[in-house]
């Protein structure tokens, strides 16, 4: 049960549980998404045929049987493109819409068809004769850094201290690697499309995007018209988690490029295992380091590369494997330092964001050294971690320079150590696994400290639109996007309160890049953040034309109007917000107002490595306890407690439903979630069959979930909140090394297991057996 009662029926109120708007909705069947919009007559469908090879020249294409299919209206190509055949995301020019004379992976798009039904599409994209010229191929980490190496972007390097005399003096040393596995986004709606052509040059497409701006400056690119010629509208989407930041360009452009020249209404939906094999995913990661400590496992110096297998271009590795950096310290001081980045050319999927976007390698590869360090000294981690928390006056300085002015590390952990009795738990378990031959148990306590704000300091701004109708209710427009994470219905709390109405009045609408431009991607988790304060700048410029003209009506001075719930009181005078608007509208006073917002404060400055790329922080802490089969390597999580500090929560139902579904998300990743690439370079896991995700019996068998309900944001965010999507997805290393302890057992913990992630129960049971050998040895 969750320790945070989450009270129904809410009055909407900011800071209070109040249903997600789409909630009833979705268990009715009644929220749209782009596969439920009605057809207009004519509608044609789209399908995409794909590369066979992970690296090969195309030799000849043919498509003519492709054409004759039934049902088909044609073919798109490269030589079909208007404008550049380019949907890179950072401009690299390294993503074509189609393969020209080049396939650069499995699964790469060559051509579409087009049909009069996506049954007849699907089909005939199957009837292609296309013949390759083979070319070597790379697909992961080690054989591209064999290979020498290939970049697909500017590395990073984050340096403070001297750390060849600091790993020189230091006592002792933890050195190693640590395999981090990737993971497929598996939102519940695959990606999707859906343009319909208008007049001139115009395209309207109907999307399933995090970021309708990148989607409109794709498709105006690839057709070579104005951006203002292309809109983008986006109601909600069935799960996006990073996976429809930039993944959603491909889809967009085919269907507007097919829009164009049929003139026709185009929709485009891959079937889930090619989505699995076309779009990019979780980036993994093989990170080597060398730390040194002393005797108490308090860090010297840390050194450490981060390799990571970015795909065939550049997409969001640069940032990716920045913010993999900016989260090497975790919550820990490292008095010196030097890591670097090594996002590596690869024959695969071009990998993207994914719920955290990097950080949550960087932190898997911190706790992973931490843990080795215990095992070293033969401490409980718990200790070595209190070891080298951030100070809060001093030893406050991260790698990248930013002063942490924030730190409540300490109380969380604290806290959650009393609430979920960890000392008590941890005899529990080690006399346990004393008693217990096959079944053994293990338990860990870990947090997480992670730094919000985009890191690219421009991407950091936000518009909103709101409009107040002569009944009262209110239109809210703003540029985030929906894709269950609760956003909107924060943002509508947000505008509700600053007028003073219920929730109910104000009328949530479709992201549009036609009523809010220059959008950035709902993204970083900073959704709220940035959308909240432009919505409610929005709201204060039309609060104050109504304030003014109650004075004048009633006569006041503007120091004597007060808002209050439900309307305005002008000195003796209360007047219902209905009212004041439509006295507004009959005095010529314009209720229409666009809001901005851009954070303060950040700066962040790449060739140096220094800055302050945060705005603040967000913390957590995670206790997990597990129990092992040792003859089979399966387990169970039997206990799981979770902490998560999210400032003043805007609504409390929300950020505990966000916390549990990123813990989860996370336990899949680091456990069950395994994607494998042939020796031909083909992704193997390309469905539910093959690729497991959590299920609802993987959910921990006693799950406690709440939030640091004392914290305030330091930093005026909206409502002294803090961001929530991403931050709790890294809790779930606790599991992780609750298992590496069950599996340590059996060698009397003296032996490190440090286990690939994903553990799954194969390398639960590999583990075990090779630390039985080594303690046999
Ligand atoms: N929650 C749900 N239900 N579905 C999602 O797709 N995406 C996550 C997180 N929580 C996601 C989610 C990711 S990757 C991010 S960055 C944030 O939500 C984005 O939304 P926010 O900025 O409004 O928190
Ligand atoms: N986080 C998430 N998405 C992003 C970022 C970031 O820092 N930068 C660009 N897209
Ligand atoms: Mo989230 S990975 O920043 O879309």
């Amino acid at each position: 049960m969750n320790k945070m009662e989450v009270k129904a029926p809410a009055t909407g109120r900011l800071h209070e549980s109040t249903p997600h708007d789409s909630a009833a909705k979705q268990v009715a069947g009644r929220a749209e998404y782009v596969d439920d919009i009605t057809e207009p007559e004519g509608t044609l469908h789209a399908y995409l045929g794909l590369s066979t090879k992970a690296h090969a020249e195309i030799a000849s294409l043919d498509l003519d049987a492709v054409r004759a299919a039934p049902g088909v209206v044609g073919v798109l190509t490269a030589g079909d493109v208007p404008g550049e055949n380019d949907i890179s995301s950072v401009h690299k020019h390294d993503e074509p819409v189609f393969a020209e004379t080049l396939v650069k992976y499995w699964g790469q798009p060559i051509f579409c068809v087009v049909g009069e039904t996506r049954d007849a599409a699907r089909r005939a994209a199957k009837l292609a004769r296309i013949e390759y010229r083979d070319l070597p191929h790379v697909t992961d980490v080690a054989a591209s850094l064999k290979d020498g190496g290939k970049l697909v972007t500017e590395p990073l390097k984050l340096e403070r201290g001297d750390v060849e005399a600091g790993l020189a003096r230091s006592k002792h040393r933890a050195k190693g690697t640590v395999t981090i596995g990737g993971q497929e986004h598996f939102y519940l709606e695959s990606q999707i499309a859906f343009a319909i052509p208008g007049e001139d040059d115009e395209i309207f497409l109907h999307m399933s995007t995090q970021h309708p701006t990148e989607i409109q400056v794709m498709v105006a690119q690839v057709l070579g018209v104005p951006h203002a010629a292309i809109t983008v509208n986006m109601r909600r989407m069935g799960g996006g988690f990073g996976g429809k930041e930039t993944q959603g360009n491909l889809f967009a452009v085919v269907a507007a490029l097919a829009a164009t020249k049929f003139r026709r209404p185009v929709k485009i939906r891959p079937d889930r295992d090619d989505d699995f094999q076309i779009t990019g995913k979780r980036h993994d990661f093989v990170v080597s380091y060398d730390v040194g400590y002393d005797d108490d496992g308090k860090i010297e110096a840390v050194a450490a590369s981060f390799a990571a297998r970015a795909g065939f271009s550049a997409d969001l590795s640069g940032p990716v494997t920045d913010r993999a950096l900016f989260h090497c310290d975790n919550a820990y001081y490292y008095p010196h330092v030097r890591v670097n980045s090594l996002p590596l050319f690869t024959n695969t999927v071009s990998n993207t964001a994914f719920r955290g976007f990097g950080g949550p390698q960087g932190i898997m590869a911190c706790e992973r050294w931490i843990e080795q360090i215990a095992y070293a000294l033969g401490k409980d981690p718990l200790e070595v971690r209190k070891a080298n928390f951030y100070g809060t006056d001093d030893r406050n300085v991260t790698p990248y320079h930013q002063t942490v002015e924030d730190n409540i590390i300490h109380r969380v952990v604290e806290e959650l150590e009393q609430s979920s009795d960890y000392q008590k738990r941890r005899a529990t378990v080690l006399e346990f696994n004393r008693t217990h031959a096959v079944l053994k148990k293990g338990i860990a306590l870990s947090p997480v400290k992670f730094g919000i704000s985009f890191t690219a300091t421009w991407h950091n701004q936000a518009g909103a639109l709101v409009h107040v109708y002569r009944d009262g209710s209110i239109h809210l427009s703003h540029g985030g996007t929906e894709m269950g994470q609760g956003l909107h219905i924060k943002v509508a709390q947000v505008v509700a309160e600053a007028f003073g109405v219920p929730v109910a009045s104000v009328k949530i609408n479709a992201t549009n890049t036609g009523k809010v431009p220059n959008t950035s991607a709902t993204a970083a988790s900073s959704g709220t953040d940035l959308n909240g304060m432009a919505a409610l700048d929005a709201a204060n410029q039309i609060k104050a034309r109504m304030e003014a003209h109650a004075a004048r009506i009633y006569e006041v001075e503007p120091s004597d109007v007060h808002w209050e719930f439900g309307g305005i009181r002008a000195g003796q005078q209360f007047v219902p917000f209905m009212q004041l608007a439509e006295s507004c509208w009959m005095n010529r006073v314009q209720l229409s107002a666009a809001g901005f917002y851009a954070t303060p404060k950040i700066h962040w400055n790449r060739a140096s490595g220094t800055g302050r790329p945060f705005y603040y922080y967000a913390y957590g802490a995670s206790c997990s306890e597990v129990t092992i089969d040792t003859l089979t390597g399966e387990y169970q999580i039997d206990r799981a407690d979770v902490v998560e500090d999210v400032g003043r929560s805007l609504n409390p139902a929300i950020d505990i439903g966000q916390v549990e579904g990123g813990f989860i998300q996370g336990v899949g990743w680091l456990t069950t979630e395994e994607l494998w690439w042939d020796a031909k370079g083909q992704l193997r896991t390309h469905a539910p069959s093959t690729y497991k995700i959590p299920l609802a019996s993987d959910v921990p068998r006693e799950f406690n979930v709440w939030l640091a309900d004392w914290s305030v944001n330091k930093e005026p965010a909206i409502g002294r909140s803090k961001a929530v999507g991403e931050p709790p997805l890294c809790l779930a290393y606790s599991v992780v090394e609750a298992l590496s302890m069950a599996v340590a057992s059996v060698a009397d913990y003296k032996v490190h297991p440090n286990l690939d992630m994903p553990v799954t129960p194969e390398r639960v049971l590999l583990g075990v057996e090779r630390l039985k050998r080594e303690k046999a040895a």
